[in-house]
């Protein structure tokens, strides 16, 4: 009752002051009491058997904001005639979708329809990765609501590729009214995670197309990765964050410093001077992780669905009939 009186002020707001409605702190707190608590239990629950399930989420969290705003798009299963962003290549080496369905089917036990999947899946990648640190790492604002369109092709345009250069990098972060200091911050995320091989090779196999290697990556890197990955193909998963890829730290920096950033994209950061300026400066860990959290709480904002429009998805692979 409470939460459609709210819907409803929302929407009066909305027509009055045109513009659409803002997430707020604690958006359930009357809908749905113990839904950030029963987030927050069953993610850290989940993390204590699976040490990569931050990475999985907050990678899950950026390629969905990224490609039509915080919608939970990334969770839709293609249909016949369509496919859905999750099936597009960018996002084949993602997982955790069936942590956002158990999450899920909790809250749904409690308050059937209340809660969105795209809230769920901000909440999820916060408290994964806050989990070792035993507070939340950065804010999550809340009532999102979940989209009903899902285009693969989509994701060509919206997600940054591993091989972007600078320019291209900038551009993209661009389009999402982001900057370079966001580029810089947010990269920080390749402090956890694996990454298949086959998303950086050329680099160590075929850099300009004559068999050779990326000058500008450490060669003893270099070196040590060629005994992972043994061929332009190969789709081995290597530590992106090498001896670290557990720990949120600034580790990133420090390994990019050397030239050890995995991606042609992590390299990226060094060619540009107003990059590599944020980039020392993030070495400072409390700086790094205040900084990080704003932008994270930029990134959970991007293009979000609010008030009525949308809709609460009932199971989150699935549009409402
Ligand atoms: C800006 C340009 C970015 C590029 C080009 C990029 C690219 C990639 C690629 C290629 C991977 C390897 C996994 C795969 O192939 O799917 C990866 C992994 C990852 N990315 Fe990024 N990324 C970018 C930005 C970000 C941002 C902004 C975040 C989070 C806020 C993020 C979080 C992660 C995480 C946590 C992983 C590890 C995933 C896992 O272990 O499952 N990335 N990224
Ligand atoms: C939706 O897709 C996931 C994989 O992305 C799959 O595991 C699941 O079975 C699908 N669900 C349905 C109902 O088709
Ligand atoms: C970027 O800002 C412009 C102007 O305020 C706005 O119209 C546009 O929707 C924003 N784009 C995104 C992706 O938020
Ligand atoms: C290296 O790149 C060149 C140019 O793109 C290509 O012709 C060649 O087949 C590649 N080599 C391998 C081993 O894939
Ligand atoms: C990771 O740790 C191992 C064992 O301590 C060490 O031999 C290796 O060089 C380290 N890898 C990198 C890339 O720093």
């Amino acid at each position: 009752m409470r939460f459609e009186l709210l819907l409803v002020g929302c929407a009066v707001l909305l027509v009055a002051a045109g513009e659409g409605c803002k997430l707020e702190k604690k958006f359930y707190r009357h809908s749905c009491p113990n839904a950030e608590h029963i987030i927050k239990t069953r993610t850290t629950h989940l993390v204590s058997s699976n040490p990569y399930l931050p990475a999985m989420l907050l990678r899950m969290h950026f390629n969905d904001c990224f490609v039509r705003g915080c919608d939970a798009s990334l969770l839709l299963n293609s249909t016949a005639g369509n496919i859905a962003e999750k099936d597009a290549p960018p996002n084949l080496m993602l997982g955790g979708y069936g942590i956002i369905d158990d999450i899920k089917a909790q809250l749904e036990a409690q308050c059937p329809g209340v809660v969105s999947c795209a809230d769920i899946i901000a909440l999820a990648a916060r408290d994964s990765v806050s989990v070792p640190f035993k507070k939340p790492l950065w804010q999550v604002l809340t009532g999102r609501r979940d989209g009903r369109v899902s285009i693969g092709a989509e994701t060509f345009v919206n997600l940054p590729a591993p091989f972007f250069n600078f320019a291209q990098l900038k551009a993209n972060f661009g389009s999402k009214n982001m900057t370079v200091h966001d580029l810089v911050v947010l990269f920080g995320a390749h402090t956890i995670g694996l990454a298949p091989c086959n998303s950086f090779s050329s680099r160590l196999y075929n850099f300009t197309g004559k068999g050779d290697q990326d000058p500008s990556l450490n060669p003893t890197y270099a070196q040590f990765l060629k005994t992972k990955c043994k061929s332009l193909t190969d789709t081995t998963l290597v530590e992106m964050d090498p001896n670290s890829s557990t720990t949120f730290d600034t580790h990133y920096y420090i390994n990019l410093l050397q030239n050890k950033g995995l991606f042609q994209s992590d390299a990226a950061l060094l060619t540009n001077k107003a990059s590599k300026k944020f980039v020392l400066e993030l070495l400072h860990q409390k700086r790094f992780f205040t900084e990080f959290a704003q932008f994270m709480k930029k990134l959970g904002n991007l293009e979000v669905l609010t008030g009525t429009s949308g809709e609460i998805r009932s199971k989150c692979w699935l549009v409402n009939s």
